[in-house]
């Protein structure tokens, strides 16, 4: 079964309750938080997203699904831990070294939070491999990092099938999370490919019935 995570990033500030309520009612299965800290990618989001994820969190008990494209992820981590997300996901490309990278993943599940690690388009999946037993959900980017609306980069799914073919044979159970130009017709591919949760936010936001297309990307 596949899963929903609605990015929250294009969401009028003016607009914001009323859509994460239409969200909600629409049973989205997670609330997508992009936080950018204007180093790693140019944009910053993240006080914009902290107050998003706050309001989220007062009116709703739909988990959170942290996505951190940031530097300093330790300082973010603490910030974000408070909201008591369901996973909080770091790029693997913003750390400087494996051991740094075993140090995140432990301070992660000390607050009892679920761990996943993501992956720019130009990243090899294999650089990942050695963490997989250790963690939750891998989130493998299928655009660059730091907008939304851009178009799916059709390359980037070979490593999804990759990266599932991989954990079968080497039975780990493992999220596959996509994310980036996720439409109907892009989600089809990205769910044959072999991903079980879909990232979704200007097609969503942007649709005129979010429980119908919610419920499109599932099919
Ligand atoms: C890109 C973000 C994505 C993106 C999703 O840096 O991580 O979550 O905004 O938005 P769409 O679905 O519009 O590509
Ligand atoms: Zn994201």
């Amino acid at each position: 079964m596949v899963e929903i995570s609605t990015s929250i990033l294009s969401v009028e500030k003016e607009k914001a309750t009323r859509t994460f309520y239409n969200l909600e009612t629409a049973h989205t299965d997670y609330f997508h938080i992009d936080v950018m800290d204007g180093k790693f990618v140019p944009n910053n989001t993240h006080e914009i997203m902290e107050e998003y994820a706050t309001t989220i969190k007062q009116i709703s008990n739909i988990p959170l699904d942290v996505h951190l494209m940031t530097y300093n992820v330790k300082d973010y981590i603490e910030q974000y831990i408070d909201l008591e997300p369901n996973i909080i996901t770091f790029h693997i490309e913003a750390i400087k070294s494996k051991e740094e990278v075993y140090e995140i993943i432990k301070c992660i599940k000390e607050n009892n939070v679920k761990v996943g690690i993501s992956i720019k388009p130009n990243t090899r999946i294999e650089e990942i491999y050695e963490f997989l037993p250790y963690i939750h959900m891998v989130l493998v980017m299928t655009v660059e990092p730091g907008l939304g609306g851009q178009k799916l980069i059709p390359e980037t799914l070979e490593k999804v099938k990759k990266l599932k073919e991989y954990i079968e044979k080497n039975n780990i159970e493992i999220d596959i999370e996509v994310d980036g130009g996720i439409n109907l017709e892009t989600s089809k591919i990205a769910k044959e490919a072999g991903a079980n949760i879909l990232v979704s936010g200007s097609y969503i936001i942007k649709s005129e019935d979010y429980k119908k297309t919610i419920s499109e990307l599932k099919q």
